[in-house]
């Protein structure tokens, strides 16, 4: 599976029933509401009643991305609110085990999330425990930022845990999404891109930048690999 989420934070706030339109109309079925406290991420975006209030307005799987310093404490309220995915940060729990059964426990399916230069094993004996690995690829807290060329190695290495202990495991990555990183991305393993920027601004409608992105995706997905070790000349 191969998807490309919208980000709600690159969405205009005057307009977010129009956002969750377009994106339904472009056949998109993953929505990525980012969720920062002011302490974990210096931003402050959505809370409870926004989720809520996208819960009305939409039937596609409402992936909340937490990016605060006590994800423990918002397991519920966020669960409450509707929400289907609920992605906790590696860094800020010390629980992850308790957290991730608490989301389990709710109904709701679970996320893993590690900043770029958060070592990956931290989450090597999660991945069996969780629906998602989220591969930031850029420092949480603010859209519009470019790509950091290192994720496409670390994709690769998560994809590899991944095909070996938890098949069922999603890998997402976040951060700098466009035509041109969407398709090393997909190639390095991610099966759900969550793009902003890229998507409520540019050139065209929204349902053809989407449509741009998934065929980037798609087409970087299926390339064959390059052959890293060229073959040695006979004799
Ligand atoms: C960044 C957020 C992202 C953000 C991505 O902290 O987690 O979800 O919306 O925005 P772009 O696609 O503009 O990099
Ligand atoms: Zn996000």
């Amino acid at each position: 599976m191969l998807h490309v989420a919208p980000s709600l934070l690159a969405a205009d706030p005057l307009h977010f029933a129009a956002a969750l339109r377009d994106v339904d109309a472009a056949g998109a079925t993953w929505v990525h509401v980012d969720v920062m406290d002011g302490a974990f991420v210096p931003n402050l975006s959505f809370g409870p009643a926004h989720v809520a209030a996208f819960r009305e307005a939409t039937d596609a799987t409402l992936d909340v991305h937490l990016m605060v310093a006590d994800p423990a404490a918002w397991v519920d309220p966020f669960a409450d609110a509707g929400a289907d995915l609920l992605t906790v940060h590696v860094e800020v729990d010390p629980h992850l085990h308790r957290t991730l059964s608490r989301i389990r426990e709710r109904g709701v399916r679970t996320g893993v999330a590690l900043n770029p230069l958060t070592p990956l094993e931290t989450i090597r004996d999660a991945l069996p425990l969780v629906d998602l690995v989220l591969v930031m690829s850029v420092n949480p807290g603010f859209g519009g930022q470019r790509w950091i060329p290192a994720s496409e190695a670390r994709l690769r290495r998560v994809r590899a845990w991944r095909d070996a202990d938890a098949p069922r495991t999603l890998i997402q990555v976040d951060g700098g999404i466009d035509a041109t990183t969407a398709g090393p991305a997909a190639r390095a393993g991610a099966d759900v891109l969550v793009a902003g920027s890229a998507l409520f601004a540019g050139e065209g409608t929204f349902a053809e930048r989407h449509a741009h992105l998934c065929e980037a995706a798609r087409e970087g997905r299926d390339a064959p690999e390059a052959d890293p070790t060229p073959d040695r000349p006979a004799g």
